[in-house]
């Protein structure tokens, strides 16, 4: 016969919950308080404004004029506003509200008038089933606790023969230096979570009731003091930050190509594309 959860079970299940929800409140926090910081300098970046990364989405999920696209942790807007100029609306949301404010001023500024914005949640989008021809999101899976609630809302507000989209830096295929990555970019930007490696990115569309995804590769080239200059650190990390970097050279234990010249640190983050239609 089995053990009956008594009183304490009930209790333990409690503490275990309200754990758990301060723990998404304080990643929340986090979340918030560097994406303030960054809204300006991360939107802007040439590596995040770049039309060529914008146009690579776009062809992966084969937008059109009469589609409607959802970007979810959409920040500063540069994917919504790229979108905007071929599809017939598009919208962004993000829970960070300096990040909505760079949206709209960057919509404002392009005299895009078929945009969108709202602020909320990725894991409960404000949307119904079915809401949009296009879901897509960039960069923002590595700040997820749970990757795959998210995907799993994309693909209930994403209609039946629209696509689902995900792009994000990935790690290194050595669980080490893919953890050794995650460690550093935890330092770089304490709202981190976890960057995974291609195939945890891959494993989550079935697991979402995708079909396997196509999936693109591009780079993020750029020189560490940029990278830093963008970034929110706790004290004394940014140092730590710098050795780690520079020993990676030597050693390659960010599991990602970092090549010195004199004073420079220059480095690649790879991005995967995984895109895939919603059955
Ligand atoms: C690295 S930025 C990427 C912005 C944009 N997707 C881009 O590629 O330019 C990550 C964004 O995710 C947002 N974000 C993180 N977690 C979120 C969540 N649970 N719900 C909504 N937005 C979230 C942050 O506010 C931030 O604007």
């Amino acid at each position: 016969m089995g053990r009956r959860a008594g009183k304490g079970g009930i209790e333990v299940k409690g503490l275990r919950s309200e754990k758990k929800n301060m723990e998404t409140t304080n990643h929340q926090a986090l979340i918030v308080d560097q994406f303030s910081k960054q809204a300006i300098a991360f939107s802007t970046a040439k590596t995040i404004a770049d039309a060529t990364a914008h146009q690579l989405l776009i062809d992966a999920v084969g937008a059109g004029p009469d589609d409607t696209v959802l970007d979810v942790a959409c920040g500063g807007g540069n994917v919504v506003c790229a979108f905007a100029g071929i599809v017939r609306h598009a919208t962004g949301i993000d829970m960070t509200p300096a990040m909505l404010d760079h949206a709209r001023a960057m919509a404002r500024e392009r005299k895009l008038d078929n945009v969108s914005w709202d602020q909320g949640q990725a894991t409960a989008l404000p949307y119904a089933d079915g809401a949009f021809i296009i879901v897509v999101t960039r960069f923002s899976f590595h700040h997820f606790i749970d990757p795959l609630a998210v995907l799993r809302e994309m693909v209930r507000v994403c209609a039946p023969g629209g696509r689902v989209l995900v792009a994000d830096m990935h790690t290194s295929t050595d669980p080490a230096k893919g953890a050794e990555f995650n460690r550093m970019e935890g330092l770089r930007d304490p709202s981190h979570v976890r960057a995974l490696p291609v195939a945890e990115l891959e494993a989550l569309f079935p697991a979402a009731g995708l079909p396997e995804a196509k999936i693109r590769f591009y780079e993020l080239r750029d020189e560490l003091e940029n990278l830093l200059g963008r970034s929110f650190p706790n004290p004394g990390d940014g140092d730590r930050i710098r050795e780690i970097f520079r020993s990676s050279a030597r050693d390659d234990r960010l599991g990602i190509p970092v090549r010195l010249e004199g004073s420079h640190v220059n480095y690649v983050y790879p991005v995967a594309v995984l895109a895939a239609t919603r059955p």
